[in-house]
């Protein structure tokens, strides 16, 4: 793992972008895969800027997003569809039929979860791979536990992330309860894997991460095994 220490969320941002950008530009039609939520904000706004600037083109992109709330309409304005077109989509050149998002409806989780996957290996596998990362250390949904998913599953999301996401919902009962997410399996078949962290409330998470155990209690630690693998935070996340 290398692990790039930035003084602030606003120069991992931008690096986060370059490193992004720079896989678009080698794999013109390569497949991301991409995260929600707060810490990737910044790179995405960036990413949107190289675009309008001509230094990079989105049209024969893929991408294939981490994970969904379960159930969730893809009109709601807390669901992660809603989020990647106000966050990127929709100020970028890519194709809608090669955005990929787990569906919040999904009639038969278990069939339609392999589907994803399926489709992922279909097209040859995630090129460049971006996750945040929980303050419990989960990636993608993938909550600690005894044990960990391999495949794309519904999952239960636990008490610290109904939580930690309350921040985005008017009340904490709004917080779906469940989500659809890329298991560990998925996410470790990418061949390369960008982790952003940014704050003082994700140190716990990179602290373990960059100790000597892998544990299913922090799923992200799982990481340690995969051979390209890079982590880009702030001074914050990185000292606490
Ligand atoms: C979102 C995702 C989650 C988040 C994590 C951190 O697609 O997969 O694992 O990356 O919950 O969220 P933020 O960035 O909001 O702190």
């Amino acid at each position: 793992m290398k692990v790039i220490v930035c003084q602030d969320y606003a120069e991992m941002s931008v690096k986060a972008a370059r490193i992004i950008a720079g896989q678009i530009i080698s794999k013109p039609d390569g497949i991301l895969g991409l995260a929600t939520g707060s810490t990737p904000e910044g790179a995405y706004k960036e990413l949107i800027r190289l675009y309008e600037n001509g230094l990079i083109d989105f049209s024969e992109i893929k991408t294939y997003n981490l994970d969904e709330y379960y159930p969730i309409k893809p009109d709601n304005d807390q669901s992660y569809r809603y989020f990647m077109d106000q966050h990127l989509f929709n100020h970028v050149n890519i194709k809608k039929e090669n955005v990929h998002i787990p569906s919040g409806e999904m009639k038969n989780p278990a069939v339609e979860c392999k589907e994803y996957d399926e489709m992922v290996e279909k097209d040859g596998g995630i090129d460049l791979q971006l996750l945040g990362i929980g303050q419990n250390g989960h990636i993608g949904f993938n909550e600690p536990g005894e044990s960990l998913y391999y495949e794309t599953h519904l999952t239960d999301l636990t008490e610290n992330t109904i939580q930690a996401n309350s921040r985005f919902f008017a009340s904490i009962d709004e917080v779906p309860k469940q989500a659809i997410t890329m298991g560990l399996g998925t996410i470790m078949k990418a061949k390369k894997i960008l982790l952003l962290a940014s704050g003082k409330n994700k140190h716990e998470a990179i602290a373990h991460l960059l100790g000597d155990r892998i544990d299913p209690q922090v799923p992200a630690t799982l990481l340690k095994v995969h051979p390209d693998v890079i982590i880009l935070c702030d001074k914050a996340a990185y000292e606490g």
